[in-house]
């Protein structure tokens, strides 16, 4: 994933689309990731490229559009603001929009998360699976992707649990689900998960009913829990994760606690985007490094003085 988010994968399939009908620019509505994509991917591709996004995103994502030079939107306004000015400029320019006028090859791409775990688990389908949801396109296309490979032959036939995360602080979909509805209420996002902050989600419905007829779940997560589990996955995996895997790891734990996965189960988690996008969420929680003299000394005294740290924390833990 050369912009360290799945969206590449979306993207890749959308602006191969885009070339082969013509079009010259290409854009997106973004809550970061798919800017990043979009933005790279036009630049290899020698598209013009103009991305959107809301103006109060992470440093890392706004950068990581920056270095390939698209005109970058940032919009004043939550991100469901910026894909209704979004629909408004598709319809007065001739551009290929990733996730409008594009949104059928797009959200196919996000079928090759379902391929590529089912080759992973050496051509079997897992038990259950739990992934982000922000639109919902990529749950649904997972999905997807799985019965295809099924309807092909190239797997067997298997009920896969679906499960779905969201943050409290935007969790239109998880409220439709835990209500038993079947339409989803927008709201105003307010979460440090800015990647999957949509508060009138396109394919929501699709997410709740996958969830439904697959007799998995929809959960969220509060921000604590979110920096918990950012924390956790690189701690006992060793992989740094972004604000969505976070949400995905802390609802897989609520669900596990909750006895609604069975840890003997085989659970996909699906992380993904790279946690160095996201820094502004977790900074506060990594604490410093040890700044030392270059003598042995030094380094003894930092030693021990982390060690002591270390155990009055852990008597801490104890009381
Ligand atoms: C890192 C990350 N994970 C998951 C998602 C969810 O994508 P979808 O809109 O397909 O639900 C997004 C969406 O932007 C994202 O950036």
């Amino acid at each position: 994933m050369p912009t360290l988010s799945f969206k590449d994968r979306v993207v890749s399939v959308a602006l191969t689309r885009a070339k082969e009908l013509g079009f010259t620019t290409v854009s997106c509505a973004s809550t970061g990731n798919l800017a990043n994509s979009t933005a790279a991917i036009a630049a290899h591709a020698g598209l013009d490229c103009c991305v959107f996004i809301p103006a109060d995103l992470e440093a890392g994502k706004i950068l990581g559009s920056l270095i390939y030079s698209p005109t970058l939107m940032a919009v004043k306004g939550n991100y469901d603001q910026v894909n209704r000015l979004c629909s408004e400029v598709a319809n007065t320019h001739g551009w290929g929009f990733v996730n409008i006028n594009l949104r059928p090859y797009y959200s196919e791409g996000s079928k090759t998360l379902g391929f590529e775990v089912a080759e992973q688990l050496g051509w079997e389908l897992p038990d259950h699976i739990v992934a982000p949801l922000a639109s919902g396109s990529l749950f649904s296309k997972i999905y997807k992707g799985f019965n295809e490979f099924v309807e092909v032959g190239l797997v067997e036939a298997k009920n896969v649990r679906f499960s779905g995360a969201q943050a409290e602080g935007c969790s239109p979909i998880a409220k439709a689900f835990k209500e038993g509805r079947d339409f989803i209420q927008p709201e105003k996002p307010n979460t440090i998960a800015k990647s999957i902050a949509i508060g009138n989600p396109a394919d929501g419905i699709y997410a709740v009913e996958i969830a439904n007829k697959t007799n998995g779940n929809i959960e969220s997560v509060t921000d604590a829990e979110i920096i918990e589990g950012m924390k956790l996955l690189a701690e006992t995996e060793g992989i740094f994760t972004e604000t969505a895997g976070g949400t995905t790891i802390a609802v897989l734990k609520k669900l596990v606690e909750a006895g609604k996965i069975d840890p003997e189960e085989t659970t996909v988690a699906y992380i993904t985007g790279n946690g160095l996008k996201t820094q502004e969420a977790i900074q506060a929680y990594v604490g410093e490094p040890l700044t030392i003299d270059a003598k042995l000394d030094s380094f003894e005294t930092a030693l021990e003085r982390s060690r002591t740290l270390e155990r009055l924390e852990w008597q801490q833990v104890l009381v």
